[in-house]
């Protein structure tokens, strides 16, 4: 049956996906080396989540030279020079300092001098937030590349004495080219996009910014980590998500066989597992990555969009959904034809 999607009218700007890359540290923390840290048991992690290694930045890798080295991957799938770029959007929650911000240091590092660049704030909904936001440039014709990345050194903010969330987090980086085109595939062609911050409460880290300034001590020591209530996020995620896909489907007039990959953020394989059977999708189509990176938020999606591709799971014409669940709260979605 033919793919129907919202298709945009003739001569009208497309913002397609030109080239993807991913970057992670060497270094690693497998479930055995958690045992000898917390009281926890590779048995316990595995069928809870589904991790079983995650990649772990060294004490002078930051988030924006994980971001450049992705972003550079990207740039060369897509057969561009850096100077090539209109925008730079970096979607983290562990920048490289308070400001200026991460983009601007990968800009740099990238030699991109053409571009603009900001950060962008979402979580684990980061990705997919630059993925819409970028999109609406492009459609518009304002510009005609842009560079997007979720990055994070999720280990710096991470509590290694709370077995509850220590387990869950790795580092690494991802990164996506979009570019204008008036022909070939659709590219973005829906993006859903939601936030409740009244849910800030479930998923957070509190220090250091003008609740919590650096320049006073902390009531509780703790804030410096990202604290989370696992089992709340894990229904509202569930629910979230599900819902997002039907809007997808049901905006882009398409029906749950016409997705032929869902690449959800990788949060817990649990999660992914019980999405994909309410919403009746073939198991198949569901790409999971999250037993060698665990959760890297906002680096998720896209370090799981580039292996996708380079396994050849992607074919030109595919229909590739993506969904993120992350603090804020946040949600979000995007609908791509490759
Ligand atoms: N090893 C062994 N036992 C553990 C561990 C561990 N690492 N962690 C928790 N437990 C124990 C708990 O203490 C609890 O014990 P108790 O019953 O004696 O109190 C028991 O396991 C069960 O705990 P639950 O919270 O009910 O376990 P659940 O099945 O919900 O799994 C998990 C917990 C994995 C956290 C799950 O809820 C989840 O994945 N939630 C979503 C995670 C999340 O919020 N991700 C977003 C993070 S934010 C971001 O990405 C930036």
């Amino acid at each position: 049956m033919a793919t129907e999607i919202n298709v945009p009218y003739p001569g009208a700007w497309r913002a397609v996906i030109a080239g993807t890359g991913s970057y992670a540290p060497s270094k690693t923390l497998t479930n055995e080396d958690f045992t000898r840290i917390v009281d926890t048991s590779d048995e316990w992690i595995t069928t809870r989540t589904g991790i079983k290694v995650r990649h772990i930045a060294g004490d002078n890798e930051t988030t924006a030279m994980l971001a450049a080295e992705a972003a550079r991957i990207a740039l060369a799938d897509a057969e561009m020079e850096p100077t090539e770029i209109d925008l730079i959007i970096v979607a983290t929650i562990t920048p490289e300092m308070v400001f200026p911000s991460t983009a601007c240091f990968v800009q740099h590092m990238l030699g991109a001098h053409n571009a603009w660049a900001f950060d962008l704030c979402a979580a684990c909904s980061g990705f997919v937030y630059g993925l819409a936001t970028a999109r609406e440039f492009i459609v518009s014709g304002r510009y005609k590349t842009a560079l997007i990345i979720g990055a994070e050194t999720l280990s710096k903010i991470t509590d290694y004495e709370d077995r509850n969330s220590c387990v869950l987090f790795g580092d690494g980086a991802g990164a996506v080219v979009v570019r204008g085109s008036k022909q070939g595939p659709l590219g973005i062609v829906y993006s859903s996009s939601s936030s409740d911050g009244g849910g800030w409460t479930s998923l957070n880290c509190q220090a250091y910014g003008s609740r919590h300034p650096a320049s006073r001590p902390l009531d509780d020591p703790k804030k410096i980590f990202m604290t989370i209530k696992g089992r709340e996020v894990y229904q509202l995620a569930v629910r979230r998500i599900v819902e997002m896909v039907y809007e997808c489907l049901d905006r882009c007039r398409l029906s749950i066989d016409d997705i032929n990959v869902f690449i959800p953020h990788q949060m817990n394989a649990r999660i992914i597992e019980s999405v994909a059977k309410r919403i009746k999708l073939n198991p198949e189509s569901v790409f999971i990555n999250i037993d060698r990176y665990g959760n890297t938020s906002a680096a998720s999606i896209p370090i799981a969009l580039d292996e996708c591709r380079r396994q050849g799971k992607i074919k030109s014409g595919d229909v590739v959904l993506i969904v993120a669940f992350g603090a804020g709260l946040t949600w979000g979605a995007n609908v791509i034809q490759f």
